[in-house]
């Protein structure tokens, strides 16, 4: 999940390679490091750290050069000091990678036993020196990649230069994401076309196992049996200023503020305006006749997965299974041919859920997608895509992605309940106007921002806050449970509303607020005698709920964000929202690094 950018071109490489790399900062901020080729010898600049560093240490000691490879590291082998700061050089080449090489101990003790001594702990050394190796041993850099490659085991996308070769740059993936920009007269290497989207429009991807080499004049594309291939170009629609800030103080708070554009995008896509019915790209399947939907996805993707679980099984009468995607894989469950495997991602790279996809796939699965990051490689690898249009996201913590992937699953289902014989065309045309509500009911949780404010000061003052959700709302309750810990670092759980007096209720004093998210709807009487268990104890009670709620939680509850009201089918969507914005108000409290929280990576691209 590291970043990775390379430009074999006319003007100074290092600037080129930075602003990439800025795009690219989201996928993990430990350390960055950019080289060149400068009168055919390697320089290298690195910095422990976030991008800033780097900057400086470019300040102080620029970079010349036309050629060159930069990276941001997400740590996986080795701390993250300067030392194991990517491009790392053996000899006459420089590397960066992305991923993690399963081999490398072993190769590192051959490479050792005939003399080549490593200077850090990473995985990533091992394969320049392996390359050094080969290119030491007289194999011109083509071949000498190749013979490299075809050693290593894992999951990779690697960009390397040589000494005395201003005119190469050579790429190669297997399982990390790899895209190929073409400019004018110069050529770009990036992890993804966000990296790219300002150098090309015009942007190719390299498949699983295949590698590249890149001269200003053009690329060459091999697969991984060393054949020559064609991989098709295509146009990208991104431009910079959507990557921008806007004026905002973080990409979360800009993010937060596009929910409802997000959705409405999204609604665009999946909504006749006609007809008002849901309209699905052509499907490889029936929906009467299927069998049983596997969801699966990681983090908040997951959650909105839990409550696309509802909706299938409540509207559409269908057998859901639902796992988190590291589990799923592994888990080999007995699917019937011929059911769908639903994959939910926001990037539509992350390792867990795509690997998930595959074994999937080998069970005799449909699989369908739902993505923001349409092009990325599940995207590629499914049968259906469903696009979920929230735009770039930027923040670390998802946001508008999350809001995005309930809207998709809504449609989804509606349109599954239809086709099963379950709605009618009135019953489908009610569903639909409910979730062309959303959009603007949306805007109106903003004008809450006092009252959650309220809840955020008590929040920002304890140690561990419990979140609790019915139903429908259960995940929502994971959701800013997790958005919580991830950005503020507050230890944070959600439960059942109604599994509390199984245990976690033992937790529950003054010092241990718990957030509700209650809308009246047909759970919410259960949800206050809970509630009330909770205050009995001395618990504080933070309640996110709609007017009639509010009503009874008055004296119960201490802080009340009152919600617009919504049909109950689309409340979880227009809830995600408020409790969000919550862990933002935190986090600006706390003062924490609310875009590139520690410890975490965007696109999460190892297992
Ligand atoms: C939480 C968050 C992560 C992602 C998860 C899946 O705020 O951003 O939990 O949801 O890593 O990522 P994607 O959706 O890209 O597969």
């Amino acid at each position: 999940m590291c970043g990775i950018c390379g430009v074999v071109g006319t003007r100074p490489a290092a600037p080129v390679i930075f602003e990439a790399l800025r795009r690219l900062e989201y996928r993990g901020y430990d350390s960055a490091g950019i080289a060149t080729l400068v009168d055919g010898q390697i320089e290298r600049r690195r910095a422990a750290g976030k991008l800033d560093n780097l900057e400086r240490v470019l300040e102080a000691a620029p970079l010349a050069g036309t050629t060159g490879i930069g990276h941001t590291r997400w740590a996986t082998h080795g701390v993250p000091n300067e030392t194991n700061a990517h491009p790392h050089s053996a000899g006459q080449v420089t590397i960066v990678h992305n991923g993690i090489i399963e081999n490398f101990e072993a190769l590192r003790a051959e490479l050792e036993a005939k003399g080549r001594v490593f200077l850090s702990d990473t995985d990533t050394e091992t394969v320049a020196h392996l390359l050094d190796q080969y290119v030491s041993d007289g194999l011109p850099p083509r071949e000498a990649a190749f013979a490299t490659l075809r050693r290593l085991e894992g999951a990779y996308a690697i960009a390397m230069i040589f000494a005395d070769h201003d005119d190469m740059l050579i790429g190669a993936r297997h399982g990390a994401p790899l895209a190929v920009g073409f400019g004018d007269g110069e050529m770009f290497l990036g992890s993804d076309s966000l990296a790219l989207a300002p150098l090309a429009r015009r942007i190719a991807y390299l498949e699983d196992g295949d590698w590249c080499v890149l001269t200003r004049a053009g690329a060459q594309f091999y697969d991984e049996r060393g054949e020559a291939v064609e991989r098709p170009i295509q146009q990208v629609a991104l431009i910079a200023g959507q990557v921008g800030k806007d004026g905002y103080r973080h990409y979360m708070e800009k993010e937060l503020h596009e929910h409802p554009v997000a959705i409405g995008q999204t609604l665009q896509r999946m909504i006749d305006p006609a007809t008002r019915r849901v309209v699905l790209p052509e499907l490889p399947f029936d929906p009467e006749s299927l069998p049983r939907v596997s969801i699966t996805a990681c983090g908040s993707a997951f959650f909105a997965g839990f409550v696309g679980r509802y909706w299938l099984e409540a509207l559409a009468r269908l057998p859901v299974d639902i796992d988190v995607a590291s589990e799923m894989r592994y888990r080999n469950p007995p699917l019937t041919p011929g059911g769908v495997g639903l994959l939910i991602s926001q990037s539509g790279e992350t390792a867990d859920t795509l690997g998930t996809l595959r074994s999937l796939r080998a069970a005799g699965q449909h699989i369908m997608s739902v993505l923001n990051v349409e092009h990325s490689t599940m995207g590629r690898e499914s049968d259906v895509v469903l696009g979920m249009v929230a735009g770039p996201e930027i923040s670390v913590a998802s946001t508008k992605a999350f809001t995005a992937q309930l809207t998709v699953l809504a449609a989804l289902s509606v349109a599954f309940a239809r086709a099963r014989g379950l709605i009618d065309a009135a019953g489908e045309q009610a569903l639909v106007a409910s979730l062309l509500d959303v959009p603007s009911r949306a805007t109106e949780v903003f004008a809450q921002g006092d009252a959650i404010r309220a809840m955020a000061a008590i929040v920002a003052e304890a140690r561990d806050v419990l979140y609790l959700g019915r139903g429908i709302c259960y995940p929502i309750a994971q959701e800013g449970a997790l958005k919580l810990k991830e950005i503020t670092y507050i230890h944070a759980e959600a439960y059942a509303a109604g599994e509390m007096k199984h245990g976690p209720i033992s937790l529950i004093d003054r010092s241990v607020p718990i957030v509700a998210i209650c809308p009246s709807t047909i759970l919410f009487d259960k949800t206050v005698s809970n509630l009330q268990e909770a205050r009995a104890r001395g618990g504080r009670i933070l309640a996110f709920t709609d007017a009639i709620g509010a009503e009874r939680l008055r004296g119960i509850a201490e802080v009340i964000v009152v919600m617009p009201d919504v049909d109950p089918f689309v409340a979880p969507i227009l809830y995600a929202i408020p409790v969000q914005v919550l862990a933002y108000e935190v986090a600006l409290l706390k003062g924490t690094d609310v875009d590139q929280p520690r410890n975490l990576a965007k696109s999460v691209t190892v297992e």
